[in-house]
């Protein structure tokens, strides 16, 4: 059995794989802002059997991130996934008209989040036996995305990629796994109904491509369903 903490579980890709996870026979932390309102996930943790709990982490602030890490004390962490995000919508962050404060925000909440909960968990993941800290990043972050869609997600996304991969690169001589996955195009909240692939089965997909990282993913970018994304 393995120990996963998972950012951002409220609901979309975060609650899928928090679920499945668990389905599947996983310890899980499953960390969201509000817990008292993630009704979808407290269902999920009554129906695990005690392997899904809730904690409350805002990876916004360091406060709360800090008070989590309390929570789980020294708890060994095999599997650290950041996936809390969010997109303030396209109309404002173009560069006619951009919307400085949700820029911001932006960028604290998924370049500096995932930093932050690294920052905070790593002597967990170090006691883990997979030692695997996912980042999940977007199409949308890679030089080789050929069109920009929002200024502040696509540069939030690209400076993720970055930290990760600085961070492979600074610990390079331990056995983690720093690992970037754009989890596909999904229908959640975030890319609403337009977008291709369904929850659950994004999820699925995403997890089977988490379980097969190996050492020599570490900084590397890669898809939903394994593949190499070009960046
Ligand atoms: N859906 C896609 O097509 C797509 C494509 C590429 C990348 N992604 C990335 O995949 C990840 C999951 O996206 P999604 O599609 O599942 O989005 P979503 O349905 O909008 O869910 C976003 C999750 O992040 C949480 N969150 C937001 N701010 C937070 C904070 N400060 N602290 C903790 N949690 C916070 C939300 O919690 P609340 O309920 O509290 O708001 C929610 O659980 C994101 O990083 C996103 O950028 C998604």
């Amino acid at each position: 059995m393995k120990n996963i903490l998972i950012t951002g579980a409220s609901r979309g890709l975060g609650y899928q794989m928090a679920r499945q996870f668990a389905e599947q026979g996983e310890r899980v932390f499953a960390t969201c802002r509000n817990p008292d309102g993630a009704k979808a996930l407290q269902e999920a943790a009554a129906a695990s059997d005690g392997r899904l709990t809730i904690h409350r982490m805002d990876v916004g602030e360091m406060e709360s991130v800090s008070a989590c890490r309390e929570e789980l004390g020294d708890t060994p962490i095999d599997i650290l996934i950041n996936n809390a995000g969010v997109f303030g919508g396209l109309a404002t962050q173009t560069f006619q008209n951009m919307d400085y404060d949700n820029w911001a925000r932006e960028l604290n909440i998924m370049l500096m989040g995932p930093f932050r909960v690294i920052q905070t968990f790593l002597p967990n993941v170090r006691a883990g036996n997979d030692k695997k800290i996912v980042s999940l990043t977007s199409q949308v972050s890679a030089h080789a995305y050929d069109h920009l869609i929002g200024y502040s997600y696509a540069t939030a996304k690209a400076g993720l990629n970055r930290a990760m991969t600085a961070l492979a690169q600074e610990m390079a001589d331990e056995d983690l796994i720093f690992s970037l996955l754009h989890p596909g195009w999904v229908k959640t909240e975030m890319a609403g109904d337009v977008a291709d692939l369904e929850p659950a089965a994004a999820a699925a997909d995403n997890i089977a491509t988490i379980r097969k990282l190996t050492r020599e993913d570490s900084g590397k970018f890669r898809k939903w369903d394994g593949g190499i994304h070009p960046w």
